[in-house]
């Protein structure tokens, strides 16, 4: 088969490298920088490795673009580009539309359309195949389904063989066309019952989790007051077998994912006129630890962080990626900043971060470690300052929650 992916971060190139074993595959992408590194054999997502891009190059069953001339006449097509929120926080389908003019204008014959892009209900059936029916130069009669993206970057023990993928077509041909597609690279492929019913289990699995981390959140911050371990009562709850499943506490939650795909279900819900009242106050719950963090760490050093050098230890919103999108570090250090800190940081796996890299650990009043990569060693955390904070629960000897 010819496959386009459309869109080659995370999602889309992870999908290529998988596809391109069984597949020619063109991917897609606006970003020039990002397909010239890629031609070039150059990965720039964890867990897809240089030596893998370059072998499927070498073979030919790979190659970046973002030439449209090069799309020439696939058989499926992948969408797999961003959904973020608007400015309002609303959900923001601008990629998704710029994604399907891409199709519209330049596919020549009936191909299988799969959206494995995070959105809201309906996304595939009111506004992906209308949009790409009115980008379109003549009519085609396309095959339209979804598959919601699950893979975990960074993570070695779930993979795209591995994870169990719903998926669901508009029509019978289009459900059989990607069983066939992803039957290759999946060994266990969920049907369900209609588009809407995988695009809402996808939210809702991020849901659940969003849910349950502000849960834990407000549960650290009852723990504090009651002067007990959270994570002690944490893992004695957790000794239950059954009907408990532990969640630790943060800063707050980052990424693409958990931040934003609650909000496409709330937005949904809400247009709907049903209640979304848990997803908005978890949301809120979440953004709010930022402030908590930095309300404690200024308690404990006197009430005041004027003219404090503080130190953010790890600015990616989960360890051993290099992904700051939504990350919590964002939050923390505009509420020190309000509170009159200087603030730098370090990570060396982002490496550079709103045009800054990553300082050495060494010489501040205070540091906070926000996301904890498994290569930074606690000892040198705990020497970077006189007072450390960890909201990671993962430095021996640090204050924490
Ligand atoms: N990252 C994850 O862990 C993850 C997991 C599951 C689902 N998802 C979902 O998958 C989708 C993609 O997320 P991602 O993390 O891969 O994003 P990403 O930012 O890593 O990659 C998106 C890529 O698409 C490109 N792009 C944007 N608009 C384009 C267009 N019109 N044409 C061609 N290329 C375009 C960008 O340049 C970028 O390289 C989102 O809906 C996200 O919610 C992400």
């Amino acid at each position: 088969m010819r496959v386009l992916i459309i869109g080659q971060g995370y999602v889309g190139l992870t999908i290529s490298v998988f596809a391109a074993d069984s597949n020619q595959v063109i991917g897609f992408d606006s970003s020039k920088l990002v397909v010239d590194n890629l031609n070039r054999g150059l990965s720039h997502i964890e867990g897809i490795s240089d030596s893998k891009i370059k072998r499927i190059l070498a073979d030919g069953s790979y190659k970046a673009t973002c030439d449209t001339a090069e799309i020439g006449e696939p058989d499926i097509a992948v969408i797999a580009v961003p959904t973020p929120l608007s400015e309002n926080r609303e959900p923001d389908l601008a990629y998704i539309d710029s994604a399907c003019r891409t199709l519209g204008e330049n596919l020549r014959k009936p191909t299988l359309i799969i959206n494995e892009s995070t959105s809201f209900p309906g996304t595939l059936r009111n506004y992906i195949k209308p949009a790409i029916e009115k980008y379109a130069l003549t009519k085609l009669e396309h095959l339209y389904a979804i598959s919601p993206e699950r893979v975990d970057p960074g993570r070695t023990d779930f993979n795209q063989k591995n994870t169990p993928r719903l998926f669901a077509g508009l029509t019978k041909e289009a459900t059989i066309g990607t069983r066939a597609f992803y039957s290759k690279f999946c060994d266990n492929l969920v049907e369900v019952s209609s588009p809407e019913v995988a695009e809402t289990a996808k939210l809702f699995e991020n849901t659940f989790r969003q849910v349950n981390i502000a849960l834990v959140n407000e549960f650290a911050q009852i723990a504090h007051s009651l002067g007990i371990s959270v994570y002690e009562t944490l893992d004695a709850a957790d000794t239950k077998p059954y009907g408990f499943m532990k969640f630790t506490p943060s800063a707050g939650v980052g990424g693409h994912c958990i931040p934003v795909d609650p909000t496409y279900l709330a937005a949904t819900a809400e247009s709907h006129g049903a209640p979304a009242n848990f997803i908005r106050l978890a949301n809120e719950v979440n953004l709010e630890m930022s402030r908590y963090v930095v309300d404690r760490v200024a308690a404990d050093n006197g009430g005041s962080l004027v003219g404090k050098k503080v130190l953010l230890v790890g600015v990616a919103y989960k360890p051993d990626v290099a992904d700051v999108r939504e990350t919590a570090a964002e939050q923390v250090e505009k509420h020190l900043r309000d509170r009159g800190a200087t603030i730098s940081w370090h990570d060396e796996v982002v490496g550079t971060w709103k045009g800054e890299k990553s300082v050495p650990m060494d010489g501040y009043d205070i540091s906070i470690v926000i996301t904890k990569h498994s290569s930074v060693d606690s000892k040198e955390i705990l020497k970077s300052s006189p007072y450390v904070f960890d909201t990671t629960g993962k430095v021996p000897g640090a204050q924490g929650f």
